[in-house]
């Protein structure tokens, strides 16, 4: 039976490259095809990845003029858009805004000085804008306006932003959603290599907060579990068992702290924002799991007497994690908005491993009953490992 532990790896590398295959995403260009009812022609366009919003734009080094194009739907209908250059930093405070909405019946643009989260004026803005102009049709706004940029600029911080309402002629406002709080980024005037276009490196750290975590404490150790459970069971397979259990739940443990410590950061720069239950447990399923490669340096020889109590303590912090990492890469998959195809492509993983889980246990169980006329007429429990040994394998 020495393929098995040969078997095992290779269902080991079948779901690590399933998950790898699945990680490319794919971006679609639509801006391209948007027309403009004055027929003019903006030079470059970018798909906002945010907010569903789309920017179209002209940049006269000439003059150091920006003329652009934003285009987005208000969050209802009666609500507002908004796009804006932040001079002084990233992000809301500081903006610049240009808000469209209807007022009166009439689509209109202000320009807003945002300082603060609570003060939003309007007035001038900290640069000339000219040629403002707002229409809307079928539930897309869009704002038209040239603005004066620094000269010799080559980049600018750019914000966007869509609201539910308007009262008394000022934007309610927007709600606090994950993707309402991210659209912002690096406009590049030349188009060149920098215009992320809002996909900045705080997106990129999050998604990699994400993969590692979805491959450590989601994939890897309950696949570590598996092995552990079923694998020993077969006598040949023993100590393989136990390398393999063990160093798949020692790189799961690696990667899962790398990721641990990503997700850390992330907390620690998140401004206003927190997700404290999400943060907890994942500071729980550190220290569960530290605990856990402490006890493997502490487990007792198989016969000794603590074994039995080592086992009980090992198992229910084991499924603990098991239990606890899974509920917190769904907590994780909502706070990042994952696309569907990502929670679909996870579930159907752990589906994968739990149906294996079942399929095994089965297995387990036959080759247990069939050992009958051993001594031992308990199945596998799990615990003892001596006794599994002694069962016949085949008939
Ligand atoms: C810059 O040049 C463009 C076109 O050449 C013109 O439309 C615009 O008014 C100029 N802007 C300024 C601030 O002079
Ligand atoms: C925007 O508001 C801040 C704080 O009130 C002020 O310091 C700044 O000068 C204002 N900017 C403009 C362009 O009015």
């Amino acid at each position: 039976m020495a393929p098995l532990a040969f078997r095992s790896s290779l269902v080991f590398f079948f779901f690590l490259s399933l998950w790898v295959s699945l990680i490319p995403g794919t971006i679609s260009l639509t801006c391209t095809s948007q027309k403009f009812t004055n027929n003019q022609l903006y030079s470059k366009c970018l798909d906002l990845p945010l907010l569903n919003s789309y920017l179209h734009y002209t940049y006269d080094s000439s003059n150091s003029s920006l003329s652009v194009v934003f285009i987005a739907t208000p969050a209802k209908s009666g609500g507002w858009i908004s796009w804006a250059i932040n001079p002084t930093g990233e992000g809301m405070v500081g903006a610049q805004a240009l808000i469209a909405f209807k007022n009166d019946g009439v689509m209109t643009v202000k320009t807003y000085n945002i300082s603060s989260y609570s003060s939003i004026v309007q007035s001038k803005l900290s640069f000339d804008v000219w040629d403002t102009k707002a229409e809307e049709s079928d539930g897309l706004m869009r704002i038209f306006a040239k603005v004066k940029v620094p000269a010799k600029a080559e980049s600018l911080n750019q914000v966007w932003q869509v609201g539910p309402s308007v009262t008394a002629g000022f934007p309610d406002k927007h709600a606090f959603g994950q993707a309402n709080l991210q659209s912002k980024g690096t406009l590049s005037l030349n188009g060149g290599q920098i215009s992320s276009g809002g996909v900045d490196s705080r997106t990129k750290r999050k998604n990699i907060h994400g993969v590692l975590n979805a491959v450590s404490w989601g994939i890897l150790l309950p696949l570590g579990v598996i092995i552990a459970r079923y694998v020993k069971t077969f006598p040949s397979a023993d100590p393989a068992w136990f390398y393999l259990h063990a160093s798949c739940q020692v790189s799961a443990y690696a990667i899962g702290v790398a990721g641990w410590a990503t997700g850390l950061k992330l907390g620690s720069e998140s401004k206003g924002v927190q997700y404290s239950s999400h943060r907890n447990i994942g500071i729980a399923l550190f220290s569960l799991a530290t605990l856990q490669i402490f006890a493997l340096f502490l487990r007792p020889k198989k016969e000794h007497k603590f074994r039995f109590y080592w086992n009980i303590y090992h198992h229910s912090i084991g499924y603990s994690v098991i239990v606890l990492g899974i509920v917190n890469i769904f907590k994780g998959f909502d706070i990042l908005h994952v696309a569907h195809k990502w929670k679909t492509a996870y579930i159907i993983v752990i589906a994968a491993l739990g149906g294996i889980a079942i399929l095994l246990e089965a297995i387990t169980w036959i080759i247990t009953l069939r050992g009958k006329s051993n001594k031992s007429t308990k199945p596998y429990d799990g615990y003892n490992i001596g006794q599994s040994r002694q069962q016949p394998l085949t008939t």
